[in-house]
Protein backbone atom coordinates (compact mmCIF):
# COMPACT_ATOMS: atom_id res chain seq x y z
CA UNK A 1 0.00 0.00 0.00
CA UNK A 2 2.69 3.09 0.80
CA UNK A 3 4.40 1.98 -2.73
CA UNK A 4 1.10 2.15 -3.77
CA UNK A 5 0.99 5.77 -2.74
CA UNK A 6 4.63 7.09 -3.07
CA UNK A 7 4.12 5.86 -6.57
CA UNK A 8 0.47 7.71 -7.17
CA UNK A 9 1.70 10.78 -5.00
CA UNK A 10 4.83 11.41 -7.12
CA UNK A 11 2.79 11.25 -10.54
CA UNK A 12 0.01 12.95 -9.00
CA UNK A 13 2.23 15.78 -8.11
CA UNK A 14 4.49 15.87 -12.15
CA UNK A 15 0.53 15.94 -13.74
CA UNK A 16 -1.59 18.46 -11.17
CA UNK A 17 -3.42 15.81 -10.03
CA UNK A 18 -5.26 15.46 -6.74
CA UNK A 19 -7.58 13.06 -4.41
CA UNK A 20 -8.00 10.52 -1.99
CA UNK A 21 -8.44 6.64 -1.82
CA UNK A 22 -9.99 5.12 0.70
CA UNK A 23 -8.84 1.41 1.40
CA UNK A 24 -10.81 -1.19 2.55
CA UNK A 25 -10.03 -5.22 2.49
CA UNK A 26 -13.28 -5.35 0.20
CA UNK A 27 -13.11 -1.99 -1.51
CA UNK A 28 -11.02 0.56 -2.68
CA UNK A 29 -12.32 3.65 -3.62
CA UNK A 30 -10.55 6.41 -5.38
CA UNK A 31 -11.07 10.06 -6.36
CA UNK A 32 -8.88 11.60 -8.53
CA UNK A 33 -9.22 15.70 -9.58
CA UNK A 34 -7.41 17.82 -12.22
CA UNK A 35 -7.22 18.40 -15.62
CA UNK A 36 -8.96 16.10 -17.42
CA UNK A 37 -6.57 14.83 -20.05
CA UNK A 38 -4.06 13.89 -16.83
CA UNK A 39 -7.16 12.53 -14.75
CA UNK A 40 -7.58 10.33 -17.98
CA UNK A 41 -3.98 9.16 -18.24
CA UNK A 42 -3.36 8.61 -15.02
CA UNK A 43 -6.91 6.42 -14.96
CA UNK A 44 -5.49 4.65 -18.26
CA UNK A 45 -2.23 3.74 -16.24
CA UNK A 46 -4.31 2.48 -13.10
CA UNK A 47 -5.99 0.22 -15.50
CA UNK A 48 -3.36 -1.50 -16.45
CA UNK A 49 -2.09 -1.95 -13.00
CA UNK A 50 -2.11 -5.73 -12.09
CA UNK A 51 -2.72 -4.41 -8.45
CA UNK A 52 -5.84 -4.69 -8.25
CA UNK A 53 -8.83 -7.36 -9.20
CA UNK A 54 -11.41 -5.36 -10.63
CA UNK A 55 -11.79 -1.80 -11.66
CA UNK A 56 -15.03 -0.12 -12.14
CA UNK A 57 -15.78 4.51 -13.11
CA UNK A 58 -18.34 4.80 -11.39
CA UNK A 59 -18.56 9.07 -11.75
CA UNK A 60 -16.97 11.34 -14.13
CA UNK A 61 -17.85 14.79 -14.51
CA UNK A 62 -16.74 18.67 -14.07
CA UNK A 63 -16.32 20.20 -10.87
CA UNK A 64 -16.08 23.84 -9.87
CA UNK A 65 -13.57 22.67 -7.33
CA UNK A 66 -11.56 20.07 -5.92
CA UNK A 67 -12.21 18.72 -2.95
CA UNK A 68 -8.76 17.70 -1.95
CA UNK A 69 -6.66 20.36 -3.48
CA UNK A 70 -4.02 20.23 -0.83
CA UNK A 71 -3.30 16.64 -1.23
CA UNK A 72 -1.56 14.51 -3.58
CA UNK A 73 -3.55 11.89 -2.83
CA UNK A 74 -4.84 11.49 1.00
CA UNK A 75 -4.83 7.93 2.15
CA UNK A 76 -8.11 7.23 4.46
CA UNK A 77 -8.26 3.56 6.30
CA UNK A 78 -11.70 3.66 5.10
CA UNK A 79 -13.26 5.23 8.18
CA UNK A 80 -15.64 7.40 5.93
CA UNK A 81 -17.23 4.70 4.44
CA UNK A 82 -20.89 3.90 4.73
CA UNK A 83 -21.36 0.94 4.01
CA UNK A 84 -21.01 -2.05 6.39
CA UNK A 85 -19.04 -4.99 4.57
CA UNK A 86 -22.28 -7.24 5.04
CA UNK A 87 -23.58 -4.49 2.83
CA UNK A 88 -21.79 -4.34 -0.39
CA UNK A 89 -22.17 -6.97 -2.36
CA UNK A 90 -21.10 -7.82 -5.45
CA UNK A 91 -24.02 -6.32 -6.87
CA UNK A 92 -24.15 -3.41 -4.30
CA UNK A 93 -20.65 -3.16 -5.08
CA UNK A 94 -20.78 -2.74 -8.84
CA UNK A 95 -23.89 0.21 -8.87
CA UNK A 96 -22.60 2.57 -6.43
CA UNK A 97 -24.89 5.99 -7.24
CA UNK A 98 -23.25 8.97 -7.41
CA UNK A 99 -25.19 10.40 -4.67
CA UNK A 100 -23.48 8.13 -2.32
CA UNK A 101 -20.36 8.34 -3.45
CA UNK A 102 -20.27 12.07 -3.32
CA UNK A 103 -21.15 11.82 0.31
CA UNK A 104 -17.85 9.43 1.05
CA UNK A 105 -15.65 11.89 0.02
CA UNK A 106 -17.78 15.12 1.03
CA UNK A 107 -17.37 13.81 4.28
CA UNK A 108 -13.91 12.75 4.00
CA UNK A 109 -12.82 16.42 3.01
CA UNK A 110 -14.96 17.54 5.52
CA UNK A 111 -12.61 15.63 8.18
CA UNK A 112 -9.44 15.73 6.32
CA UNK A 113 -9.70 20.12 5.96
CA UNK A 114 -10.83 20.08 9.65
CA UNK A 115 -7.68 17.82 10.69
CA UNK A 116 -5.23 20.38 9.40
C1 LIG B 1 -5.22 1.37 -5.93
C2 LIG B 1 -4.24 2.10 -6.84
C3 LIG B 1 -4.30 3.47 -6.93
C4 LIG B 1 -3.42 4.18 -7.78
N1 LIG B 1 -3.52 5.54 -7.87
C5 LIG B 1 -2.74 6.21 -8.73
C6 LIG B 1 -2.86 7.62 -8.87
O1 LIG B 1 -3.64 8.28 -8.20
N2 LIG B 1 -2.06 8.25 -9.77
C7 LIG B 1 -1.14 7.56 -10.51
O2 LIG B 1 -0.45 8.18 -11.33
N3 LIG B 1 -0.98 6.24 -10.36
C8 LIG B 1 -1.74 5.54 -9.49
N4 LIG B 1 -1.59 4.18 -9.33
C9 LIG B 1 -0.39 3.55 -9.94
C10 LIG B 1 -0.57 3.31 -11.38
O3 LIG B 1 -1.33 2.14 -11.52
C11 LIG B 1 0.82 3.12 -12.04
O4 LIG B 1 1.51 2.09 -11.40
C12 LIG B 1 1.64 4.39 -11.97
O5 LIG B 1 0.90 5.48 -12.43
C13 LIG B 1 2.92 4.28 -12.81
O6 LIG B 1 2.61 3.96 -14.12
P1 LIG B 1 3.74 3.72 -15.20
O7 LIG B 1 4.61 2.63 -14.64
O8 LIG B 1 2.98 3.32 -16.44
O9 LIG B 1 4.46 5.03 -15.33
C14 LIG B 1 -2.46 3.47 -8.51
C15 LIG B 1 -2.40 2.08 -8.40
C16 LIG B 1 -3.28 1.39 -7.58
C17 LIG B 1 -3.20 -0.11 -7.49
Amino acid sequence: MSGILLQARQANKRDGITGALICRRDIYLQLLEGPEKAVRAAYARIRQDDRHLELRLHVTEPVAQRLFGNWAMLHDPAKSLIWSPEELTDTRRAALFPAELRRVFDRLAAVAHGAR
